[in-house]
């Protein structure tokens, strides 16, 4: 099937980089339209985030950028398109972004990279043209009919025997949350969104949500040869790839910890608060919106194709939500007042989930993105430490583009 891809290929090359090292890529957009790449979870130098229109202009067809950063935690990161990224995203434009450890914690049987898609495709076989739809952009999103796993349709995962391999999960669907049935693989958790646990977990629950944007790394240690589905449960359950497991000569499992990254603590007792209230979207009760400096309501609204606001604006405005020094204690007190989950991505900073819907969370391991279901309210906390202007938008990315978005200043 035709796709948009980095070097061609989908997904791109995986970027391989060690703690504390510098990346650089040359990038040349062979397109015929405006890109940029954004370098999703890196706590990265503003002006390197990739965000078209915010943190540097599009990169106009046949021109190039020169991405050079320093890559400050070791995980599981992913990087993609940042214009149009309903549309380059959605036909292929992104990839993952590895940082290893300066010591490796342990060495695992197998270190697995599996980037999860959803693609819509056309009875031709073709990648469905509907881009844009008003329905998608006002419900919940463009939903796929095609599951991919590295691209692949039930692809084959080789996993040796009685060994520990790290399985390094990355949602890259525009809106599709997966529900992964992980219990059956016996698999422990040992990062989110890139960031180390303390010690490896069991699931809390089952199948386990991965909201669009957001990883998960795993330990999986398989008993005995045979084949282990990787199954998906958001509609019929669906093994959309299945690990085959080998033996292998020595048996040797072992389930250790990661290496911390250091990030700072928010302390929650100084810290600044701000509210802020998503509204729109179909069956919700958003009335109107400002939109480009004007109030649209109605009729007009939809026309605009903006449906969708963060405290009574849609998209992006002149003045951030919210500017502060650098080094200030933030919360923000997030409330789903829409029919539909979301999953809401913080650039340039990682953060702790305090509380959902006034239950105090006693386990806040650090994340990038978080889900928040409707009517749920959901408070995190983190440190505003890294200078410039970063994005705070949904990351289904027809809610982002029809105006669930806000950007945020810290200097
Ligand atoms: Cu992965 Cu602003 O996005
Ligand atoms: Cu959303």
């Amino acid at each position: 099937m035709p796709i948009w891809g980095y070097d061609g290929a989908v997904p791109g090359p995986i970027i391989r980089g060690r703690k504390g090292g510098t990346i650089r890529v040359r990038f040349r957009n062979e397109l015929d339209q405006p890109t940029s790449i954004h370098w999703h979870g890196i706590r990265i130098e503003n002006s390197m985030d990739g965000v078209a229109g915010l943190t540097q202009p599009a990169v106009e067809p046949g021109d190039t950028f020169d991405y050079v950063f320093t890559v400050p935690d070791a995980g599981t990161y992913w990087y993609h398109a940042h214009n149009r990224s309903w549309e380059q995203v959605e036909r292929g434009l992104y990839g993952a972004l590895i940082v290893d450890e300066a010591e490796p914690a342990f060495a695992p049987a197998q270190d697995v990279t599996l980037v999860l898609d959803d693609w819509r495709v056309s009875p031709s076989g073709r990648i469905d043209e509907g881009f844009g739809d008003m329905g998608d952009w006002s419900h919940g999103g463009r939903l796929g009919n095609w599951l991919t796993i590295n691209g692949a349709t039930r692809p084959d995962i080789p996993l040796a025997a009685g060994r520990t391999s790290r399985v390094r999960l990355i949602n890259a669907a525009n809106a599709r949350i997966l529900e992964l049935d992980l219990e059956s693989l016996g698999a422990t958790v040992v990062a989110y969104d890139g960031q180390p646990l303390a010690a490896p977990e069991a699931l809390a629950y089952n199948p386990f949500l991965l909201g669009p944007g957001q990883r998960m790394d795993l330990l999986v240690t398989p008993g005995a040869p045979g084949t282990l589905a990787l199954i998906e449960m958001s509609g019929d359950p669906f093994a959309f790839g299945q690990f085959v497991v080998t033996p292998a000569d020595d048996q040797e499992a072992e389930a250790p910890a990661l290496l911390p990254n250091l990030l700072p603590e928010p302390d929650l007792a100084n810290a600044v608060e701000f509210d802020l209230d998503m509204a729109g979207g179909m069956m919700g009760r958003m009335t109107g919106a400002i939109v480009d400096g004007r109030y649209l309501e109605g009729e007009e609204l939809f026309a605009s194709r903006q449906v969708w606001a963060f405290n009574g604006v849609a998209g992006l405005s002149p003045e951030p939500f919210f500017g502060v020094e650098r080094g200030t204690s933030v919360i923000l007190n997030v409330t789903n007042d829409t029919a539909f989950p979301h999953a809401m991505h913080v650039h340039g900073h990682h953060f702790r989930i305090v509380a959902r819907s006034d239950s105090e969370i006693d386990h806040r391991p650090w994340r990038d993105t978080f889900l928040i279901g409707p009517t749920q309210t959901t408070r995190i906390a983190f440190v505003a430490d890294n200078p410039g202007k970063w994005l705070f938008h949904c990351h289904m990315l027809e809610h982002q583009a029809a105006g669930m978005k806000t950007w945020f200043e810290v200097t």
